[in-house]
């Protein structure tokens, strides 16, 4: 619909409005099993009187439909609701979670995971995702490392706006997609400790040159909507932040959609100790630039005083409607406001949309050790196979967190996708080795219908173990699939240590111990400090949570259908007292590689266990020929190996000198290359001045300095091929 249309719908609308239906828009509802306390129930006559503009959490197509009935046709201006939900990474069709779509270094298999949930999404009635999560972390004892793109901006960037365009489709409103919502404004990442909802403190140099730019990425592809964060950021409530939500956001960024808070987060402006009561919360949230309220209803208990008592004019009312009013006027649903229930059960059994949950789980595995080439596995080798480990038979784990709306019977375990690669001929057999359960239960519990039985007993796990490890020494292969549980990562998930949880460290040298080939697959959420696996287990693929096709996707790993080729989105430490361990650090007094290099840690090596962007693949590559000129940089990358296989060809670049010392490397480019044995591409880059400026703290402005840069290509962030560029 054009510009002047919407406009003019919205104009009438408003001016039809009394106080109480605009303060409605404004008031999101959070519909949560009745079982949660202290959740308001929904009443039918309140969504007929217009108190709701938006619901979170209301799945199901029918009872969308129902909702939506009563608010079309009982409500006196017939203005339809808009349903709201965390689709992160898939709706009826789990994909892999976002920080393994970030793996892939891919950002057109993100788009493309994106646009699928979308289409399930809206067929059932959602048109707006809380998502893409764009926050930078570089702390993985926080569990929301899972949700996000990793640790880098320039990869955050890409993948921010390959979502939101997979998300939104090629305008606002496109009919199959749904708005987005990216988050947590700002900083949300980097928690104190790690731990989930902690204060940020962030210097402006951080700020500016990590952690906003994912955001203005997202903005700059047309993100509809952006939800507001929970933590102080520098000590002011995100949720009741002026200097984020209006100066950067509305006045640099020239943002016009609407912001939501997260959930609870303008009542919680009295808890930061910020606000005095809820009525001082609902006026700092509005005049901070908060247009809807997740979930508190305090906009819809305190704004109409507020506007009484003159605090609050009519009229800044309006503008925060208009928005959300405009959203709901360009996705269509005064004219289509129902959905077809039939239709959208088509839609969720698209056969299209598993192949492309498998295809972008087996993009977003990392092969992270193969010694011996022990894979591909041989397929005739093997007569017997042991698949062993706590996640190994799991329908849950493979998921990973945020499935609220799909089947989980669809989804593949990593010993159901082995069985059915390897046909009846071979005998596959499970053991759990031992059990992992967090010490504190998930918050998720409490919405979860299914109450979880008690944890095993120590004894217990011992007899695991010990069944495990017999069932290895008669085996031909084992198949460990180590980790975490998918609640161990996620929202109110973080953790102080990055090792294996529970015993499964032990099992696993138990298992090594029997002398037969060993893989170890990883299904983790975050980072882990595997160092013990990673100088004795042959072969290591990281798995991530690869969604309901995970366990094909890493049968077609293993066995060689197809190759791994994605990448560390994030640096893996040796150890989690190495933390915040990231590969765009500056270098300072005594660095390594100096004479009297002291900067360092006297217990343990201070390089990760694993770099940004490393990954291995069954084949090689060579990158060679690298131009840097005015132009930018060109290089020539060839398989020299014997399979088809992908490579990313990834740019790293260091400024010498300049107004601000800046980081050893920064990732500038990077493109993910498919080539056949023996073939050969010209991979191009340009450094523009959106790669080559940062903010600089000393002027407090965007800065490009001239001079001299190291540009560096090759597949990981240690990249040695090199050479030197002047910028004028
Ligand atoms: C999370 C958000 C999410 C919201 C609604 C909050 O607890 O922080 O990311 O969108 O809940 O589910």
């Amino acid at each position: 619909m054009p510009e002047n249309q919407v406009k003019q719908k919205v104009d009438s609308l408003i001016k039809q409005m009394t106080l109480a239906e605009k303060i409605g828009q404004l008031n999101q509802l959070f519909v949560l099993p009745a079982a949660v306390p202290g959740m308001p129930g929904l009443k039918d006559e309140d969504i007929a009187q217009g108190e709701y503009g938006s619901f979170l959490f209301v799945t199901d197509p029918a009872q969308i439909n129902r909702l939506q009935h009563i608010a079309v046709e009982k409500s006196r201006l017939h203005i339809p609701l808009l349903f709201g939900l965390d689709v992160i990474h898939g709706f009826r069709t789990v994909f892999p979670v976002p920080l393994a779509l970030a793996a892939s270094f891919d950002p057109a298999t993100a788009e493309r995971a994106q646009a699928v949930a979308a289409r399930e999404a809206s067929a059932a009635g959602v048109r707006w995702t809380f998502a893409p999560m764009v926050d930078i972390a570089r702390d993985p004892r926080w569990g929301r490392i899972v949700e996000g793109a990793g640790e880098d901006p320039f990869l955050g960037a890409a993948m921010a706006r390959a979502q939101v365009k997979g998300f939104q489709g090629a305008f606002e409103g496109e009919s199959g997609h749904v708005l987005t919502s990216v988050k947590h404004f700002a900083g949300y990442g980097a928690a104190d400790g790690g731990r989930d909802y902690d204060s940020s403190y962030i210097p402006e140099e951080q700020l500016w040159n990590v952690y906003l730019p994912p955001f203005h990425a997202a903005i700059e592809a047309g993100s509809a909507t952006l939800m507001s964060a929970y933590m102080d950021l520098n000590g002011v409530p995100a949720t009741g932040n002026r200097f984020l939500l209006q100066d950067v956001l509305r006045e640099k960024w020239g943002f016009k959609g609407f912001v939501v808070s997260d959930a609870f987060a303008v009542r919680d402006l009295i808890t930061h100790g910020f606000a005095k009561d809820p009525e001082d919360a609902t006026y700092l949230a509005f005049e901070a630039g908060v247009n809807m309220d997740m979930g508190s209803r305090t906009y819809d208990d305190h704004l109409a005083k507020l506007v009484k008592d003159g605090r609050i004019k009519e009229s800044q009312i309006d503008e925060m409607v208009r928005p959300i009013l405009a959203a709901k006027v360009r996705l269509g649903l005064f004219e289509n406001p129902y959905i077809d229930e039939a239709a959208a059960k088509a839609i969720f059994a698209a056969p299209e949309h598993k192949q492309e949950a498998r295809r972008a789980a087996q993009r977003s595995a990392v092969l992270l050790r193969n010694e011996g080439a022990l894979l591909p596995l041989d397929r005739g080798k093997y007569s017997s196979i042991a698949v062993i480990g706590p996640t190994a038979d799991s329908a849950e784990d493979i998921r990973g967190s945020w499935t609220v709306a799909d089947d989980p019977a669809q989804a593949v375990s990593v010993a159901r996708g082995i069985r059915q690669k390897v046909g009846a001929g071979v005998q596959v057999e499970t053991a759990l080795g031992c059990e992992i359960r967090r010490k504190v239960p998930s918050m998720f519990d409490m919405l979860s219908a299914v109450k979880k039985p008690a944890p095993l007993t120590d004894e217990q796990n011992t007899m695991e173990i010990k069944k495990a490890v017999a069932l290895a020494a008669k085996s031909d292969l084992t198949i460990m699939v180590l980790g975490e549980t998918q609640d161990m990562s996620g929202e109110g998930a973080s953790r102080t240590s990055l090792d294996l949880p529970g015993r499964q460290e032990e099992l696993l040298e138990k298992v090594m111990a029997t002398g037969k080939p060993v893989v170890l697959v990883l299904l983790n959420g975050r980072p882990l400090s595997i160092t013990w696996a990673a100088e004795h287990v042959p072969a290591i693929l990281e798995a991530w949570y690869p969604g309901a096709q995970g366990g094909n996707a890493i049968a077609d790993l293993l066995f060689g259908d197809t190759n791994p080729g994605g990448k560390l989105p994030i640096t893996f430490p040796r150890s989690v007292g190495q933390v915040p361990i990231y590969y765009a650090h500056n270098l300072t007094h005594q660095p390594e590689g100096s004479p009297g290099f002291f900067s360092r840690y006297w217990d343990e090596p201070s390089t990760p266990l694993y770099p940004f962007g490393y990954g291995l693949s069954y084949t090689k590559f060579a990158i060679s020929h690298l131009k840097v000129n005015h132009e930018g940089v060109s290089v020539e990358v060839q398989n020299i190996g014997r399979r088809t296989g992908d490579e990313v060809v990834q740019l790293y670049i260091h400024q010498r000198a300049g107004k601000a010392s800046r980081p050893v490397r920064l990732l500038k480019g990077f493109e993910r290359v498919t080539l056949a044995p023996g073939q050969k591409k010209t991979v191009r880059f340009t450094l523009s001045d959106d790669e080559l400026s940062y903010w600089s703290a000393a002027e407090r402005k965007w800065v490009k300095d001239p001079g001299a840069y190291d540009v560096w290509v090759g597949n990981d962030s240690n990249a040695s091929l090199h050479d030197t560029m002047n910028v004028e």
